[in-house]
Order: C-alpha cells, then structure tokens, then sequence
C-alpha cells in the first residue's frame, strides 16, 4: 500500500494545529503508520530540502524548520500522496482553497505549517531520511470498512 511522508512544521505544532491535521488524515481513512515529534538539526533541514539548496528563499526555510520541534508522520492508503497534497492543499496559503489545512490555517508561503512529499520517490526518500528506524507494521482492521 502507498505511503507519504508529512510534517507538521514548527508553526503548526506551536499553534496546537497537530490534533487537528492528524484528525483530517484519520477521518479520510488513512492509516497512521509512524509518527514523532522532532527538533532537527540544520544539516538535517539541508538535507530534507536539498533539492531547493539554490532557490533564494533556501536559508529562511531552513531557519524557519529549525526554528522548533516538528511533527513527522507516515501515512499510508491509496493514492495518499496525491490526496494527502491535496488535503494540504497549495504550497502557497494564498491559493490553497478553504477546506484544506493551508486553506484554512496559513497565510504566508513561509508559515504553511505542513509537509508533503510530493511524490512516491520523494516519500520513500524522506521516510527514509525520517524514519530510518523504520515504520509500523501495524495494520488497521478498518480496512474493509474503507476499500470495497
Ligand atoms: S518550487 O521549486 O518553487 O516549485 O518549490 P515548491 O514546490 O513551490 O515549494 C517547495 C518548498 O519550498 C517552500 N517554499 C518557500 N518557503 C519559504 N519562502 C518561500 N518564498 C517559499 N517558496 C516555496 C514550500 O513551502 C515548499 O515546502 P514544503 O515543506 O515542501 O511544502
């Protein structure tokens, strides 16, 4: 089954938003597969957002990430990374529709209080950094409850 990795960010998780964002993944039907709360390392936040390294707005993410403890999570179900993009909604709370979690509870592109991979291989790449410990082997007896 597919899994994603999300980050609730140093804002969310200041703001007390952490039981909300979990509760929206949960009542979709995802399944919570790893979860812990983590203050990283810069060379860690470099590392998570290495691809971005030469964007001009690389430094402030990373002061911003290290900025206090995050929330990271495995979640797993079909097509959770695209759904769970779009329960996040668009990086930039200024178009992230109402209903979504940036929608609802961001303005700024640099306070969206959450992270989503934003594909198969990025998630698997990020579990890996996140949780190289690994997940749970824990499996849900809703399944049949939420697949046909
Ligand atoms: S890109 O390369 O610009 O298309 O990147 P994008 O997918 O839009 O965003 C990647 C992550 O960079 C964060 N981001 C920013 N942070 C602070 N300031 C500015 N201006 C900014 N622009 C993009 C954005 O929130 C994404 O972070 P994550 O944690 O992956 O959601």
């Amino acid at each position: 089954m597919e899994q994603t990795f999300i980050m609730i960010k140093p804002d969310g998780v200041q703001r007390g938003l952490v039981g909300e964002i979990i509760s929206r993944f949960e009542k979709k039907g995802f399944y919570l597969k790893g979860l812990k709360m983590v203050s990283v390392e810069r060379s860690f936040a470099e590392k998570h957002y290495a691809d971005l390294s030469a964007r001009p707005f690389f430094a402030g993410l990373v002061e911003y990430i290290i900025s206090g403890p995050v929330v990271a999570m495995v979640w797993e179900g079909k097509n959770v990374v695209v759904t769970g993009r779009k329960i996040i909604g668009a990086t930039n709370p200024a178009d992230s529709a109402p209903g979504t979690i940036r929608g609802d509870y961001a303005i700024m592109i640099g306070r969206n209080v959450i992270h989503g991979s934003d594909s198969i291989e990025s998630a698997r790449k990020e579990t890996a950094l996140w949780f190289p410990e690994g997940v749970s082997e824990w499996q849900s007896n809703l399944h049949p409850w939420i697949y046909e």
